[in-house]
């Protein structure tokens, strides 16, 4: 059992044993009640489960109880528990801690493997309690399952972002899209290079052109209301290896970017989650997926493309390559007269110089859209920060051979990467998302996050309700 303490020991669980039990531990030095704290008993006296471990909680937010989850769930690591029976301490947990329960557990269980299938993943429990009265039994149930729906999302998102770039191809990214679509009773169509060329993507293709891998569209459609409704869009960046092509990148640390395909992966993993939750609502996803490397045939800085859109482009920076597959995937968005579209990219370096590693950065043209993501991001746990996307952002990308450049100046890098965007995005309400500082962590806990899974799909259903 996980008794989880809030608000520094104040509240008690109510059990005389329990509470005795804590308050002697405190007393003897072995507990403290601060945030993050564990203390693990083996068959204490009187309680009749084999393990007990006392975490402390910063207050009784759902959020402080995650953390506190992913100290109590790294402190039981390794022990053989077949039961897991949490118990919040003072309060009735509701929906909120619920599906923070889930979330902490894929965060504790979830080991990558496929390319190392030596790594053993840390047994889960074969069944989880949330103790809670009668009173909360609807929505503490409600909550895991949502919980458990969304995890499985972040789940996917991360097993496709941490494949290595020559397993997690632009093809195997269409197979896995179509995999997922057939398990989740979900219409999945893959176009291929043709089809592509077809549809005048030459933004798009100008960045699959260096590579010998074929590129990918990927179209996923939920539909979860009448065929009539307007449809949420979601696009995600699908790079699959991010060289910076002719603009080559530096060598250290080049092997991340095989997670440049974090902002797709997002996507799949929330139309998993859309799809087993069941909202009323269409919801779309758009997946531009290709490589960005260097040859003969790579696009040169200077190179001159045509969007979809038919605005021109000239290619002044080759490592700016995510907004050119962005904006043709934006353009074919229009076809679905969307309710709303937002895409979401490791866009920049830019942005983790702004926000780090903890924010993802948020632009929006539309107010009401901006606002409806902020608080997904909030009830979900997965943060951004709005940032700006005033028009004298826009001149950096004047060009003297084409209706814009790819690239402005360095300063404020991710603005005018996002104004590049806008500039196809007139026929419907936008936002977008530059995860680049969240989507992987780096050094020792290097690996997929699967954010913002939880945002977009906390998004999703809100706006389902509100529909
Ligand atoms: N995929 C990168 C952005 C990125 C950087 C993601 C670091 C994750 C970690 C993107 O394609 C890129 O190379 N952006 C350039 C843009 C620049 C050339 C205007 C950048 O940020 O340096
Ligand atoms: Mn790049
Ligand atoms: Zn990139």
């Amino acid at each position: 059992m996980v008794l989880v303490l809030p608000a520094g020991g104040k509240a008690l669980s109510g059990d005389k044993l329990l509470d005795a039990l804590v308050a002697a531990a405190v007393k003897q030095g072995d507990f403290e009640h601060k945030a993050g704290q564990t203390l693990y008993l083996h068959q204490a006296a009187g309680m009749n489960c084999a393990r007990l471990l006392l975490v402390s909680a910063k207050d009784g937010s759902a959020k402080a109880f995650r953390s506190a989850l992913n100290a109590a769930l790294a402190a039981l690591k390794g022990r053989a528990v077949r039961h897991l029976a949490v118990v919040l301490a003072g309060a009735q947990p509701d929906a909120t801690h619920a599906e923070s329960l889930a979330l902490a557990l894929e965060n504790a269980h979830y080991v990558y493997r496929h390319t190392k299938p030596s790594a053993v993943a840390a047994k889960a429990p074969v069944k989880v309690s949330l103790l809670c009265d009668t009173s909360a039994h609807a929505a503490v149930k409600a909550g895991l399952k949502q919980g458990e729906a969304i995890a499985a999302g972040v789940t996917l998102a991360r097993e496709c972002a941490n494949r290595p770039g020559n397993h997690c191809t632009p093809t195997w990214l269409g197979e896995e899209a179509q995999r997922m679509g057939k398990a989740n009773g979900l219409k999945v169509k893959v176009l291929d290079r043709k089809a592509i060329e077809k549809l005048g993507m030459g933004s798009f293709l100008s960045v699959s052109r260096g590579s010998d891998e074929p590129p990918r569209f990927i179209v996923i459609e939920y539909q979860g209301a009448s065929k009539t409704e307007a449809p949420v869009v979601l696009v995600g960046k699908g790079i699959t290896f991010d060289t910076g092509g002719i603009s080559l990148k530096p060598a250290p640390e080049m092997d991340e970017m095989k997670y440049d395909m974090g902002g797709a992966a997002s996507v799949l993993g929330t139309l998993r989650a859309v799809a087993e939750l069941k909202p009323k609502l269409n919801v779309v996803g758009l997946i531009p997926t290709c490589e960005n490397m260097p040859s003969g045939r790579a696009t040169k800085p200077g190179d001159v493309v045509v969007s979809m859109s038919g605005q021109t482009i000239e290619v002044l920076n080759t490592d700016a390559e995510g907004r050119l597959i962005l904006c043709d995937a934006l353009t074919y968005a229009e076809r679905y007269k969307p309710a709303a579209v937002v895409d979401v990219a490791t866009l920049t370096g830019a942005i983790i110089i702004a926000l780090g590693n903890h924010q993802a950065g948020l632009f929006a043209s539309d107010d009401a859209l901006a606002e409806q993501l902020l608080a997904a991001s909030r009830t979900a746990q997965d943060p951004c920060w709005r940032m700006p996307l005033d028009e004298e952002y826009d001149e950096g990308l004047k060009s003297h051979y084409a209706d814009m450049a790819n690239v402005g100046s360095r300063a404020g890098g991710s603005i005018t990467a996002a104004k590049f965007l806008q500039r196809f995005t007139g026929k419907f309400p936008w936002a977008h998302l530059d995860v680049a500082g969240v989507a992987h962590r780096s050094g020792a806990a290097k690996g997929a996050t699967g954010r913002p899974v939880g945002l977009l799909t906390h998004f999703v259903l809100a706006r389902a309700r509100k529909a």
